[in-house]
């Protein structure tokens, strides 16, 4: 019976921690816009909060999605990211928005968010899109997972996971989409290494990269 008992209590919370823990903060109010004057700010939880009876609708609202940024030289592509940064009323509720506009053939290099996984759907073009994840029969190998998406398609990048969008075709192309974090985080995979501030001492990127010194100062003036 004690035994019978034991191994009910061991299978079940062997199965509930099979499901795996989920870390995302839930809000302790209905709302917690940023506060710029700590004079005024009363609960904290993520950033210091404005008192609630000062809120108005202007906290949670943000205009300019409906046009197109200018898309970067070099790159051909713009991001306009709607996050804690820029619309106050996000604050401790875990999302924020992004348009991207894509130039033909424009990129979002290889990049990640530490903080969010990124959900996206194409409003107009054609995109070659993708994430690279360690591959789970061999963890010394990664693995890539692409896609190419028309308008109206759907693809969801993992948190923390690399990820780049690529459009190849000859017109532009628009993206929207939506990220759990109010302050998902950006990694640039490149210029993370190579354009440091100060810059790495260069054997550590020549031994990491196997490159000679010399392509890894080209490299670092790339970048920096
Ligand atoms: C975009 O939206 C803003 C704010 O609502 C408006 O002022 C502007 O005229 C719009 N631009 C276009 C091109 O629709």
């Amino acid at each position: 019976m004690a035994f019978c008992l034991l191994t009910i209590i061991v299978v079940t919370f062997g199965l509930l921690s099979s499901f795996g823990s989920s870390f995302d903060p839930n809000p302790f109010q209905d709302f917690c816009v940023a506060a710029t004057d700590s004079n005024t700010a009363v609960f904290v939880n993520g950033k210091i909060c404005k008192d609630p009876k000062l809120a108005t609708a202007d906290d949670f609202f943000v205009t300019g999605l409906n046009v197109s940024g200018n898309p970067l030289p070099g790159l051909g592509s713009f991001v306009n990211l709607v996050d804690i940064n820029r619309l106050a009323g996000l604050n401790t509720l875990g999302i924020s928005l992004i348009r991207i506009d894509f130039a033909p053939y424009g990129l979002i290099p290889p990049h990640t968010h530490p903080r969010g996984t990124e959900i996206i759907v194409v409003l107009e073009g054609t995109l070659y899109v993708g994430f690279l994840a360690p591959d789970t029969s061999n963890p010394l190998k990664t693995k890539s997972f692409t896609k190419i998406l028309n308008k109206g398609d759907v693809f969801v990048f993992p948190q923390g996971l690399i990820h780049f969008q690529y459009n190849i075709g000859d017109t532009n192309a628009i993206v929207f989409g939506a990220l759990n974090s109010q302050n998902a985080g950006l990694i640039v995979v490149g210029s993370e290494l190579f354009g440091t501030n100060p810059p790495l001492v260069d054997d550590v990127l020549s031994k990491a990269f196997q490159l000679d010194k010399k392509m890894v100062k080209q490299l670092q003036g790339l970048f920096s």
